[in-house]
């Protein structure tokens, strides 16, 4: 055996893949081994290069191989590798970090706290409005409204808000207190079947508040962009009238900004497209560029001095992680902060995200397969049809989000394959360095994909 086939050998005895297939990981080809990565490209083992079409796991904003973010995280692991930030104890890059982010947030969203991730945020958040109202004297209100194909991660609470069936299936019973409504489709509303402009969906919600009783929903959390769930983008108005809803109600809203938030979309916050100040706002991911783990919850001032005026003289906040504030990481983040103020990067989201839009578009003209097109900014997804007319999906037998994956993957493009209410989509979502003639390459080869994938049909 060689040094790859020997490490793939022992990969397949113990290493479990996070949310992969179980039985055979490489069932869709082999096991792809990467060793470097060099801006938007990835490298494996044997030396191809891919197109990193996904920024990873919508995670690699600023591109791969920057060699300041290494030589920040070295400056501080041999200044202060470790610190915690329990009780009186703090350090000068989490203090630093958490002012940086609150200049940034949207409305009067002004304290942070910090966690490792995604999941471990969106719980902080859950916990953190229930504390809230427990101490204004409203234990009843501790539900939490979540959307159908929302995805919030993978621990006990961000399962219970997730919408999509499969993640909601393993693990159970889930977190109670829990309800979903309608996720908001542009073109084709899950109730009414067609292009309602999400008035469907905000009609779900006022239901199911009515429903539930106004009186005992706490928080509705909602991602600007649903990501996993097929790169949904809401209609226009849709979000400022779920903010009405909440005030109207005393609910408290919670963006979950963790794939939108750092330029994603072209804003530096997805929830600005809107003009909306959310009160609670969840964040990870493009926040290091996926160079280290970090997340956080950033709360409003309004939330955070009602927290500190309602606790007793010795009440603490019994919710924090170990690697809360890791020093490592919190440097990580200012430096990759700064690369995507100093680089333009959100100005480049919207400009290079104006490219990709037109380029998938003339795809969609091109291709009778191509049913939906969906972006904003540097994320997006071609949604796949049997029948362009009637939208009527594949077949799951014939597993197009797959097929056009993997052929894609063959000519150096990663994209990501979800398949989700028999619907076939590849979501796109590239480091925001992107260039013009590089979305010409991620087009070029999306062309010659579908043209493959059509003649075989
Ligand atoms: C919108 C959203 N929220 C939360 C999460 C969970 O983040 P993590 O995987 O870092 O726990 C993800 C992960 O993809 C996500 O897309």
């Amino acid at each position: 055996m060689n040094k790859t086939e020997k490490l793939i050998d022992l990969d397949k005895r113990h290493h479990l893949h996070p949310s992969s297939p179980v039985k055979d990981n490489f069932n869709q080809g082999p096991m792809v081994l990467l060793e470097r990565g060099e801006g938007i490209y990835l490298y494996d083992v044997d030396g191809k290069r891919y197109i990193d079409g996904l920024a990873s796991l919508w995670n690699v904003n600023i591109g791969h191989g920057r060699k300041e973010i290494a030589e920040v995280a070295k400056a501080q692991m041999e200044k202060l590798a470790f610190s915690h930030s329990f009780n009186r104890f703090s350090h000068e890059s989490a203090v630093l970090l958490a002012e940086k982010i609150a200049s940034l947030a949207p409305g009067d969203l002004n304290a942070v706290q910090f966690t490792s991730g995604g999941s471990e945020s969106n719980d902080t958040a859950f916990k953190l409005v229930r504390h809230y109202f427990k101490l204004k004297g409203e234990p009843d209100r501790f539900k939490i409204i979540a959307r159908y194909r929302a995805y919030h991660g993978i621990s006990m609470g961000a399962t219970s808000a997730t919408g999509i069936p499969i993640f909601r299936q393993m693990g159970g019973p889930l977190a109670s207190g829990f309800i979903h409504a309608a996720a908001p489709h542009c073109y084709r509303c899950e109730s009414c079947q067609s292009d309602c402009s999400g008035a469907c969906a905000v009609q779900s919600i006022k239901d199911l508040i009515e429903k539930e009783d106004p009186k005992t929903i706490a928080a509705i959390i909602l991602e600007p962009i649903q990501g996993a769930g097929g790169v949904i983008v809401p209609p226009p108005g849709y979000i400022k009238q779920v903010r009405e809803i909440c005030d109207q109600h005393g609910i408290l809203m919670i963006a979950d900004e963790v794939i939108t938030g750092f330029g994603r979309t072209g804003r530096w916050f997805g929830m600005e497209h809107e003009g909306v100040a959310p009160d609670l706002m969840t964040f990870a991911k493009g926040v290091t560029s996926g160079y280290i783990p970090l997340g956080g919850v950033v709360i409003s001032e309004r939330i955070h001095q009602e927290i500190i005026e309602l606790s007793n003289q010795n009440q603490v906040l019994p919710h924090g992680y170990t690697y809360s504030a890791h020093p490592t990481a919190c440097s990580v983040a200012l430096r990759n902060l700064d690369i995507i103020s100093d680089e333009k990067l959100v100005e480049n989201a919207e400009a290079m995200g104006q490219v990709l839009k037109q380029g998938l578009a003339e795809l969609a003209k091109e291709f009778e397969i191509v049913g939906n097109v969906m972006s904003r900014g540097l994320i997006a997804s071609l949604e796949f049809v049997q029948d362009r007319a009637t939208k009527k999906a594949f077949p799951a037998t014939v597993r197009m989000a797959n097929q056009v994956f993997d052929k894609a993957m063959s000519k150096g493009l990663i994209t990501r394959a979800i398949t989700i209410d028999n619907t076939d989509i590849v979501a796109l979502c590239p480091p925001l360095i992107i260039t013009r003639e590089q979305i010409g390459e991620i087009l070029e080869i999306l062309r010659e994909t579908l043209k493959e994938v059509e003649a075989s049909l």
